[in-house]
């Protein structure tokens, strides 16, 4: 009971600070799915499913390439945290661990390596790197500002993935408006989709993913924080967008002047 106790609390207290399990993975969620042009990947069938020639296609087919042990390292110095072994270059395996735990790399930190696998055949998640992606996004801490495509007013190019993390003051919500959307429409939202978390990471709270050229509804987060992920597959882009983004502060005192901007009455995500 005890031990259970710990756990649970040790669990709320990894949430709090930005750790948490996405498919059973444990991940550092601090806008690293993406450090130094480096990321995780899983097939989309789940864990460990990815001989090392499909973990290559998924990283080509994204525009990178395998990562190297180098590029790993230099992502994991600046936070890049994944329980999860995967490919590198070369048939290499391993993964990067920042923070020492008891079911993840053994209670060490560094890149866990399982050295070059003699069978290539042994399936595992891969680890690409896409120097061109680091193009897009970022972190971004301005009051309002207005968030692109890339290339825009050009069409957007394939293979991009793009993470912006939008984070204001304590107490501050984000207020998103589209001005321009399009982007390439099937039917889930498969192949090319802008996806909204209303948290600091791509793991918890998505509001909604959207392709397609409707323009959607504004969005208003819960907390001072915001994720928007873009991702463009292989073949056929569209027009791209213009997202604008504005904070909005909570009323000071009850006299006080009348803010300028509207906190919405309800919100309703689905
Ligand atoms: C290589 O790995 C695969 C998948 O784990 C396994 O099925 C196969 O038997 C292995 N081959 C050899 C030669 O060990």
């Amino acid at each position: 009971m005890i031990a259970l106790a710990l756990l649970l609390v040790a669990l709320q207290w990894d949430l709090a600070s930005g750790w948490g399990y996405k498919n059973g993975v444990l991940h550092n969620s601090i806008w690293l799915e993406q450090a130094a042009g480096v990321y995780h990947r899983e097939s989309r069938s789940g864990k460990y499913q990815l001989t090392y020639k499909e973990a290559k296609a998924v990283c080509q087919y994204e525009g990178g390439q395998l990562a190297t042990y180098q590029q790993m390292e230099e992502a994991r110095k600046i936070g890049f945290h994944v329980c999860a072994a995967g490919w590198m270059a070369k048939g290499r395996v391993g993964y990067p661990i920042v923070k020492a735990t008891f079911n993840c790399g053994f209670g060490k930190t560094g890149i866990i390596d399982y050295g070059h696998r003699l069978n290539k055949s042994e399936r595992w998640d891969a680890y690409c790197y896409n120097p061109h992606a680091k193009e897009c996004g970022g972190v971004l801490t301005e009051q309002k500002r207005i968030i692109k495509s890339p290339g825009y007013p050009e069409e957007y190019e394939n293979e991009q993935i793009c993470y912006w993390h939008i984070r204001l003051n304590y107490g501050q919500r984000v207020h998103i408006r589209f001005l321009e959307f399009d982007v390439e429409d099937d039917t889930s939202c498969l192949s090319d989709y802008l996806e909204i978390y209303d948290s600091y990471d791509d793991i918890h709270g998505l509001l909604d993913r959207y392709c397609g050229d409707e323009l959607p509804e504004d969005v208003f987060s819960t907390g001072n924080v915001m994720t928007l992920k873009f991702l463009s597959d292989s073949s056929v882009t569209a027009g791209g967008f213009q997202i604008e983004y504005v904070a909005v502060s909570p009323p000071t005192e009850p006299d006080d002047t009348k803010q300028t901007t509207e906190m919405p009455e309800t919100i309703t995500y689905t």
